[in-house]
């Protein structure tokens, strides 16, 4: 008689993964409460919370210098807060030290404002960087692999992963520094401001894109932008940063209800109009319903 096979306990998802065998199930990966952030006498977030729901795009909208960036880096660990809680996938920031290995690292991806690439690295060679990272024990064939596949599902030519960024066009370039943000699977995405820079269609296409990813491998994606398409077309719900807060969060009809002055002018000024008919042009039977109801 053959000998019974054991039981798989691991979910097919961590199976697939071969990496993070933890996912987080629980409604709000990120939870921000009573942040507060200073540089020297300039207070940049004041009481400020916020909570991201699974599986949505967050489109994180303010003026410039309100405080967005700092917001992002420091949910991730980089900016250590003079007050306030963070947690990330169930697991305080915090509370952690700033180089600890707070198990939750690895779980997700970035890709900061300007989107550096190593300049003296290839877009596979880029790709690479996180892989090698959180797991020195991969390597050769199959870590060119993960690269490779990574530039095809940001939508570049095979041919762009052995190209050096210098030799790609700015929307490729961001598209390599989605290539890199995906590189170790993440549940989670931060991007800053990604399609600054693009033309109306490259925009879209890249836009198109991450809702696609977004959808398929079950992200959260915290989005900070000034896109005004952006935010009609793919975000399910608006964080609106200002006066050292989020001042309101929610659907942009939701939004729309509001008579702070900052979101007014904003949703409903000329730019944001136009925006808001375009959307209504491509999608007649979505009003009212949110832009990703
Ligand atoms: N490391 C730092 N040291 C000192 N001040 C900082 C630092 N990082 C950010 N600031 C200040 O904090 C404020 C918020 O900066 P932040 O980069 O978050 O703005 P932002 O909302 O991302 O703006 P933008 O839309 O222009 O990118 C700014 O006044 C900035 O000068
Ligand atoms: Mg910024």
């Amino acid at each position: 008689m053959s000998e019974e096979q054991p039981v798989e306990e691991r979910p097919p998802d961590a199976h697939a993964r071969g990496t993070a065998l933890e996912r987080f199930t629980g409604e709000y990966p990120i939870v921000i409460e009573g942040l507060c952030n200073q540089f020297g006498e300039q207070v940049v977030h004041d009481d400020l919370s916020l909570e991201v729901r699974r599986g949505e795009i967050l489109g994180v909208v303010g003026g410039s210098g309100s405080g967005k960036s700092v917001l992002m880096r420091s949910i991730i660990g980089l900016q250590r807060p003079a007050a306030g809680h963070i947690e990330v996938l169930g697991h305080s920031i915090t509370d952690a030290q700033p180089d600890e290995a707070i198990g939750v690292r690895n779980r997700w991806g970035v890709l900061f404002q300007g989107g550096a690439l190593f300049s003296t690295l290839t877009v596979g060679e880029n790709v690479e960087v996180p892989v090698k990272q959180f797991y020195p024990e991969i390597s050769g064939e199959l870590l060119h692999e993960i690269a490779r596949y990574k530039v095809r599902l940001s939508g570049l030519p095979e041919e762009a992963t052995s190209k050096y960024p210098a030799e790609l066009s700015g929307g490729m370039r961001k598209r390599a520094g989605l290539a890199r943000a995906l590189a170790i699977d993440p549940e989670l995405l931060f991007l800053d401001e990604p399609t600054a820079g693009l033309d109306p269609i490259g925009a879209a296409a890249f836009d198109r894109l991450l809702r696609e990813l977004t959808d398929t491998l079950d992200l959260t994606v915290f989005l900070i932008t000034h896109d005004l398409d952006t935010l009609h077309e793919i975000c399910d719900r608006v964080a609106v940063i200002a006066e050292k807060t989020v001042i309101a969060v929610g659907t942009i009809p939701e939004l729309l209800e509001s008579d702070h002055s900052w979101i007014q002018e904003y949703f409903n000024g000329p730019r944001g109009r136009t925006a808001m008919a375009a959307q209504r042009r491509r999608k007649p039977m979505d009003m009212g319903e949110g832009p990703r109801a």
